[in-house]
């Protein structure tokens, strides 16, 4: 309601502006400066904190980890078994050879610090060698985070 409601005012703010400056070419200029605040409101930088993880969307997100992840307990790929890895220590799985950046990290797999992580992971932890561009969307980590937390103990 309240959106709807700014809407209507900018759009009565806009008609007015318009109609003094710029005769004829109403609808072009009046839907740019409206594109230009739907577009601004996603870059708000959400805190972690402020956000909600659906797990069932993260699932889907986790497709993009499965090529070196898996979630049993023990089973190694490319990657460490992320099974219970919200909450467990950097480096802890056993038989998994880890880089030092990784394993020397003295990181603790928090939703928080995995948030940041994920946005970037060899500029979180330089000479990681995970292989993976990150994940730039941050709704896309939140449900990722809330995802790998249905898994573990
Ligand atoms: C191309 C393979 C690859 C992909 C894709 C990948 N990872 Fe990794 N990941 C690795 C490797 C290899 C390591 C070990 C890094 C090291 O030792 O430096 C790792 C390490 C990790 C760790 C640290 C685990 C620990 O025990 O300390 C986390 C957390 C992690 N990955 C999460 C993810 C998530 C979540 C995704 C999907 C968004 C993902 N990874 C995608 C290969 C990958």
């Amino acid at each position: 309601m309240i959106t709807m409601r700014k809407m209507v005012l900018s759009a009565i703010a806009l008609t007015s502006l318009v109609g003094v400056s710029a005769c004829g070419e109403g609808p072009a200029s009046q839907d740019a400066p409206d594109e230009t605040e739907a577009a601004a409101e996603p870059e708000i930088e959400l805190t972690f904190a402020e956000m909600t993880g659906d797990a069932a969307a993260g699932e889907r997100v986790f497709v993009q980890c499965k090529a070196c992840h898996l979630l049993e307990e023990g089973k190694n790929g490319v990657g460490p078994s992320l099974y219970g890895v919200i909450g467990r220590e950097a480096g802890a799985v056993d038989g998994f050879n880890y880089s030092d950046a990784n394993s020397g990290s003295d990181i603790t797999w928090t939703p928080e610090i995995m948030f940041e992580y994920l946005e970037s992971p060899r500029d979180y932890l330089p000479g990681s060698r995970m292989a993976y561009p990150g994940l730039k969307n941050a709704q896309d980590r939140a449900d990722l985070i809330a995802y790998l937390g249905t898994n573990g103990e």
